[in-house]
């Protein structure tokens, strides 16, 4: 479908006219960067999160979940080298005063990117190409870095410091000791959090895709790294194909995994992974294959604590962009190693007859990002209809069922509400009765509803009502008992 550029402004529209999402302490005119979900974002949310678990916890017999705190020691960040390298460039303009991410709008005047370039290299690009304030067309000042975390202090004791963590991982790794006890010191290990993580972005952009508070869903696997050239279920992987962007290239290419290890040298406990995060998108969010892609990071734009770096992208058709919604992450003992280091409690593990700190593979993904990826990519327009729509796979939709009364009389309503209670103890459902019958299918494909049952007088008669699926809009009629 042709989509124009006022899409955006129509998905915020039906976000906070229906309840996806909206500007955080609206009625104090908003927090930049920060957003709250309705009852329907937050209904699509915790179904994503749902998917996640099942998928994720089921990649190994000893993966499990954890909420460690969101607020964390110091020494935390500087075990994980966050306080020293969670930078970014940071740019203001000398007229209007407006800060900006220094990269991004480099990378927008120059097309393209500059992540990892100093301080200074930036300058000098800002001023040999008389790069200029988006905002007002002022003179920018030089380019400084700025640390991303938020750090708060605790109760009444002024010097006692700490933040709030910048990505759920920490809380793994500071777990990781008393966890690999719990669970039978067993390798591989899996520890998963789905949480919010907190940053203190410079420019928060595109609506929730770049927050300073955000959900991410992240599962740390532990590994010996002798063996990250193995991998016990590679027959079931090693044809499947995943789209990959090299550094250096311009298009995508897809590649088995048997190739990327053969011919790439990517070692097999790696790729396994990286299908298992693309099978995410395309088995189980239904995302198709041409809108995402992994790409791979050169060594300047990877995070600090990765040695190899793909991220998960997904063509946003509103922004007419690939956008970063999670990676896979090589950590190697980045972290442990430097917990072991500051806490001054070993992180070696004695393990089939060696010593040593298990290595980390991290695969993360953003909640928030995922779901306005969900959002565009399902995003219909008006097509076919006079009224915009969703076509949410069951799987993700906010209700899978909405139950309508065709009129509010005759035993009808009873009927209806009876019938909805039913579907409601076994599935998600809302229950309309106000305004025409049209009008309820449009409220309801509004929010992506894939299929709206309609009581009438036959149903008094012989049980059945009217299934209308949202995306044919046809009509079939059911006993109440066939609707699974
Ligand atoms: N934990 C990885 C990230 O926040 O990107």
């Amino acid at each position: 479908m042709a989509k124009n550029n006022t899409d955006e402004d129509k998905i915020y529209e039906i976000a906070k006219r229906k309840g996806f999402f909206y500007p955080s302490s609206e009625i104090y005119g908003g927090l930049t960067g920060f957003y709250d979900y309705g009852n329907i974002g937050t209904a699509i949310k915790r179904n994503i999160e749902g998917l996640w678990r099942t998928h994720y916890l089921g990649l190994g017999d000893s993966y499990c979940e954890i909420e460690p705190a969101n607020v964390m020691h110091e020494k935390v960040f500087v075990a994980s080298g966050h306080l020293k390298n969670f930078t970014d460039p940071s740019v203001r303009c000398t007229k209007c005063g407006a800060y900006h991410r220094a990269d991004h709008i480099i990378g927008e005047a120059l097309g393209k990117s500059v992540e990892g370039k100093s301080e200074s290299d930036m300058t000098l690009l800002i001023r040999q190409n008389n790069i200029v304030c988006p905002k007002c067309g002022g003179r920018l000042g030089d380019v400084k870095v700025l640390n991303m975390m938020f750090p708060t202090r605790l109760g009444a004791e002024e010097d006692t410091l700490a933040y709030l963590r910048p990505e759920t991982a920490q809380g793994d790794y500071v777990n990781f000791l008393r966890q690999f006890n719990i669970l039978r010191s067993r390798l591989p290990m899996g520890l998963a959090i789905i949480g919010k993580a907190f940053r203190n972005e410079i420019s928060p952009r595109q609506l929730i895709i770049r927050q300073r508070e955000f959900t991410q869903a992240e599962l740390q696997i532990f590994f010996d790294p002798e063996k990250i050239n193995e991998c016990e279920l590679w027959e079931a992987v090693k044809d499947y194909q995943i789209r990959v962007l090299f550094v250096g290239d311009d298009k995508e290419v897809m590649l088995t995994c048997e190739e990327l290890a053969s011919k790439r040298g990517m070692p097999k406990f790696y790729a396994y992974h990286l299908a298992k995060q693309q099978q995410f998108f395309t088995e189980v969010l239904k995302f198709p294959i041409e809108k995402i892609r992994m790409r791979e990071l050169s060594k300047e734009e990877r995070a600090f604590y990765n040695k190899i770096h793909f991220d998960v992208e997904v063509y946003i058709d509103v922004f007419k962009e690939f956008r970063e919604v999670g990676g896979t992450h090589y950590r190697t003992d980045h972290d442990l190693g430097g917990h072991g280091k500051i806490s001054g409690k070993s992180h070696e593990i004695f393990y089939e007859g060696r010593r040593f700190v298990p290595h980390v593979l991290e695969l993360s993904l953003g909640i928030d990002r995922i779901l306005f990826a969900s959002m565009s990519l399902f995003y219909r327009g008006t097509e076919g209809r006079e009224w915009d729509w969703f076509a949410f796979p069951e799987s993700i939709a906010p209700f899978k069922y909405a139950v309508f009364p065709l009129v509010n009389k005759d035993g009808i309503p009873e009927a209806a509400e009876k019938i909805y209670k039913e579907i409601k103890s076994r599935h998600t459902a809302t229950y309309d009765s106000s305004g025409s019958i049209g009008r309820r299918y449009a409220r309801t494909d509004e929010i992506g509803v894939p299929f709206a049952i309609t009581v009438d007088y036959q149903t008094l008669e012989d049980g059945t009502v009217t299934v209308r699926d949202r995306d044919t809009m046809s009509q079939v009629r059911r006993k109440v008992s066939e609707i699974k």
